[in-house]
């Protein structure tokens, strides 16, 4: 591995389930340190393409590789962190519980678990609730304990299946200003969405359309390709479109 190996790199990789094409022949490389977003309609294949990514789902041909490693890989996945769509708490433990546990699950313990449980707390204001049982949390903070959850091992990469889904405009522009703070401190981040507005915010954007990648690139180059005013206008044009 090299100081210039992609944090993520896809190969003509293809997944399905039974005769559902979930993802068809992506190809993609990211760039490690940046903020990439992963944007397209319900169904386009985006969680898909994220469990592959941190182990836990194969593909069916072609290869996704983390940090230069073809995934599933057990020492790669344990410097990635993910944040799943659906919750997945343990609603009967305290929030400084969850931390602990899903820190020993990534092997941190002793001393250092204690210091990254007091860090990721800091992160996202949640130190004054770390004894409140999760499920006696507002759903908001319930994400932001997730989001922690992810953080606990401090990854290289971190994967965020709409980690603002359901969640108010403010806490929205708050994670956003998490996952800055993140990326300046040299973690790598694939985040999906559907809140264009957050779009902007990625350095990168792929759109994916039932299960192929249509377009992908900064958002700026993307609206001026696109002669579009707006990000809706880009990805409205791009997903008429046929891939290039
Ligand atoms: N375990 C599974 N078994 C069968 N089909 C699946 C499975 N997981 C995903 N699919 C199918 O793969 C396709 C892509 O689903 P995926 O969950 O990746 O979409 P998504 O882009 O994350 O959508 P959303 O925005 O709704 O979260 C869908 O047609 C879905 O039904
Ligand atoms: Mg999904």
């Amino acid at each position: 591995m090299t100081p210039a190996t992609p944090i993520i790199q896809l190969d003509r990789l293809h997944k399905r389930f039974g005769a559902i094409p979930a993802l068809k022949d992506l190809s993609l490389s990211i760039p490690a340190g940046i903020t990439y977003g992963l944007i397209g309609p319900n169904g386009s294949g985006k969680t898909t393409l994220m469990r592959i990514l941190v182990g836990i789902s194969r593909p069916s041909s072609g290869t996704a590789a983390v940090l230069g490693r073809v995934m599933p890989d057990r020492e790669t996945a344990k410097v990635i962190g993910y944040m799943t769509q659906a919750e997945a708490l343990y609603q009967d433990l305290t929030v400084e519980e969850n931390l602990r546990f899903f820190g020993r699950v990534y092997g941190v313990s002793g001393a250092g678990l204690s210091r990254r449980v007091d860090e990721v707390l800091e992160l996202v204001d949640l130190a004054p609730r770390r004894k409140s049982l999760v499920e006696e949390l507002s759903g908001g903070m319930r994400r932001r304990v997730s989001l922690a959850c992810a953080l606990v091992h401090q990854p290289r990469l971190l994967i965020l299946d709409e980690p603002t889904a359901g969640v108010d405009p403010e806490l929205r522009i708050q994670f956003w200003d998490y996952f800055e703070k993140l990326t300046r401190t040299g973690t790598s981040i694939l985040v999906s969405t559907h809140h264009l507005d957050e779009a902007w915010r990625c350095l990168r954007l792929g759109l994916l359309r039932e299960g192929e990648l249509m377009i992908e690139g900064a958002p700026d180059a993307l609206r001026a390709e696109a002669k579009a005013d707006t990000l809706e206008d880009t990805f409205l044009y791009f997903s008429r479109r046929r891939p290039t």
